[in-house]
């Protein structure tokens, strides 16, 4: 057997990360494990798989405008930012995954029949590694709200659903991307279950007038700082 090697202790941040528990959002109660954590040591291999190989993702994986005959329907936008170190630096290679629903608040997915149309020109999945200075960038379709059943006349403010994979199994981010001003804000438990209203604004991302392509898309820039006191909070258990 290999040598055991232990990772760095997990920070808690009972302020910003959601409790397991949480009494708005009635999934949760039903999800978290009921049974104390065992810490499993890693061994290398999880500390240094997956090989990802940057030849697996092409640079077309990052224009969810571009994954079929047509043009998607909406509003076309530009997502873009860096991924960093507590202390600033920039984290390369690392795998960003997005998904997200359509521009009428539809996935591309079994589980959602509510009655919005699917767009035979969107599916919503989208890729790329962080370059040298931790960027990525993302063009899409803004995402609409849905509704969800969490409570009644419960809507989902508009997000795209990020997660982050290094070099490592255990270098894993999930978290979601929300947009600035949604009305729907102060009713969603999933984003409120973020306590620290701070915290909650991490989540945001900004609109950005330099970034946008005049005649072609609005920007917006989001920074996911991974550690910190300006850590992106991951998202636990989020719809
Ligand atoms: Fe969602």
């Amino acid at each position: 057997m290999g040598e055991l090697i232990l990772p760095p202790p997990y920070r808690d941040d009972a302020a910003s990360h959601p409790p397991l528990d949480f009494a708005g959002y009635g999934s949760t109660a039903r999800r978290h494990p009921t049974q104390p954590l065992i810490a499993l040591p890693h061994t290398l291999t999880e500390l240094t798989g997956p090989l990802l190989g940057d030849g697996r993702v092409a640079p077309e994986d990052a224009d969810l405008t571009r994954r079929h005959d047509g043009e998607p329907l909406g509003e076309r936008i530009i997502v873009h930012g860096r991924v960093l170190e507590e202390d600033g630096r920039p984290v390369p290679g690392t795998l960003v995954e997005v998904w997200q629903c359509n521009s009428a608040g539809r996935y591309w997915h079994e589980g959602d029949q509510h009655p919005a149309p699917l767009d035979p020109n969107f599916t919503g999945l989208g890729r790329c590694l962080t370059g040298a200075d931790g960027a990525f960038r993302f063009v899409t379709i803004k995402p609409g709200a849905y509704p969800w059943g969490n409570h009644p006349n419960a809507w989902r403010p508009a997000h795209i659903h990020f997660s982050l994979f290094g070099r490592a199994f255990t270098q894993r981010l999930v978290t979601q991307m929300y947009f600035p001003g949604d009305p729907l804000f102060g009713q969603d438990p999933i984003f409120n279950s973020v306590r620290d209203p701070a915290a909650r604004e991490r989540m945001v991302c900004a609109f950005d007038l330099e970034a946008t392509t005049p005649e072609w898309a609005l920007a917006y820039r989001w920074d996911i700082v991974l550690r910190g006191p300006e850590a992106v909070v991951p998202d636990e258990d989020g719809a």
